[in-house]
């Protein structure tokens, strides 16, 4: 008969976890942060284009990844634009931001969301963010207005959509335009409603750190049919060509302001290559996702460490997973720990109000504290197409989070 101690071994008890030794990761390749997803079909489409003869902009690609887009969205007209920075230009012209307007802005967003105001002359103010989603905070948002606001500019930070509803009745009830920065959100979904398809206008990004790439690239979409036209026109550096190829105008002028805002076919028919396989990428994404989830939520929750929060009814697009360390020195050790063993996990966006540009141009309401914590102590893991050797992160991280658990 087995004694106590050998039957124990033969059948450990559900809630057994074998006292495992935890060794650094070494001499292996180094996993990077990103590295771009290039799936295979993008070779032919490109190929094609040019056998098609129209390399400038406009072309037979263009119009299949818009169609796309729209298809997937719901959006009312989408347009291809050389990046997500574009797209925001062409957002603050279509709100008619004049000199001494107000945009509200969270802080904690790419430069590029409050670029786009302050080059109409118009004043990003920033407020928090909400402590679970990482998104701008409604109430903050109600607080900041004043008469001279004209529009609010939401970020949907790491593909999880911003409160829409709330932002949307804010924005009805105070006759303010809404724009959605979704430049990591395309494909997540709020109650069933795709991002992008909720303000009057939204911009995506094909930047190769998103999930569907072009390198460069990105996408204005346009809900507020009032906008649709000028939006053409704007894209076309200020002139209504796009008319005349349809044959509407019989030639065409210079009719408003404008740039170059399109990209070239090729870049079109990289995109494209992206999208017919864009549920593919976004699985894979998701499953990655998850898989963090699960190894790490029971090993950091003790620890005080924060994982993304998805609220009831959001469905995001795998796009980032991040942690967010108790302390800025816990997030320099757990980030100089993962170096070591060769993977790099960086932090995210610098706040904007407190930025050297940002104090000269805008202006924050109210406190900061969300947005100057989360600042400090987010770090993000590995998340791309082809990450092979998850598994081999997260032994990496157990390793990261004992070694500064014990300093
Ligand atoms: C929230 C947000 N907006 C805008 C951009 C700019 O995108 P792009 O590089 O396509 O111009 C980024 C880039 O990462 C972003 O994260």
């Amino acid at each position: 008969m087995a004694s106590g101690l050998e039957s124990l071994e033969q059948n450990p008890p559900d809630d057994f976890v074998e006292a495992e030794l935890i060794e650094p990761r070494s001499g292996s390749e180094p996993i990077p942060f990103n590295a771009p997803s290039v799936v295979g079909e993008e070779f032919y489409h490109i190929a094609d284009a040019i056998h098609r003869g129209q390399l400038s902009g406009d072309g037979h690609y263009t119009h299949l990844c818009e169609v796309w887009l729209q298809e997937k969205t719901g959006a009312g007209k989408a347009l291809l634009t050389h990046s997500c920075t574009a797209a925001l230009e062409m957002a603050a012209i279509l709100c008619d931001l004049q000199p001494g307007d107000e945009v509200i802005m969270p802080s904690f967003t790419f430069v590029s969301t409050a670029n786009a105001v302050v080059m109409r002359g118009a004043v990003p103010v920033f407020v928090d963010i909400e402590e679970n989603s990482l998104n701008i905070c409604p109430q903050k948002t109600r607080e900041a207005i004043t008469d001279k606001t004209k529009a609010i500019f939401v970020v949907h930070y790491a593909g999880v959509i911003a409160d829409m509803p709330a932002f949307k009745a804010i924005a009805d009830e105070h006759n303010l335009y809404l724009v959605e920065d979704a430049a990591q959100a395309l494909g997540s979904t709020l109650n069933g409603q795709q991002a992008g398809s909720f303000g009057d206008l939204a911009t995506f990004s094909f930047h190769e750190t998103k999930n569907v790439i072009s390198g460069e690239g990105g996408a204005l979409l346009i809900n507020n049919p009032h906008m649709q036209d000028r939006a053409e026109i704007i894209r076309e550096k200020g002139t209504n060509r796009s008319q005349f190829f349809r044959g509407q105008v019989d030639k065409y002028t210079w009719v408003e302001i404008g740039s170059s805002y399109l990209p070239g076919e090729l870049i079109a028919a990289f995109l494209y290559g992206q999208l017919t396989r864009e549920s593919e990428i976004y699985q894979q994404r998701l499953a990655i996702w998850k898989e963090y989830d699960r190894a790490l939520t029971p090993l950091v929750k003790p620890l005080e460490i924060q994982t993304p929060h998805s609220p009831t009814g959001h469905d995001h697009n795998g796009h980032m997973y991040y942690l967010l360390m108790p302390t800025l020195e816990m997030r320099q050790a757990f980030i100089n720990s993962m170096k070591q063993q060769n993977i790099t996990t960086p932090f995210h966006y610098i706040p904007l109000h407190s930025s050297p540009a940002g104090e000269r141009l805008g202006r924050a309401n109210g406190s900061m504290d969300v947005t100057n914590r989360v600042s400090d102590t987010l770090v993000r893991l590995p998340v791309f197409y082809s990450l092979k050797d998850q598994s081999s992160v997260i032994d990496a991280i157990k390793w990261a989070l004992d070694s500064s658990a014990a300093n």
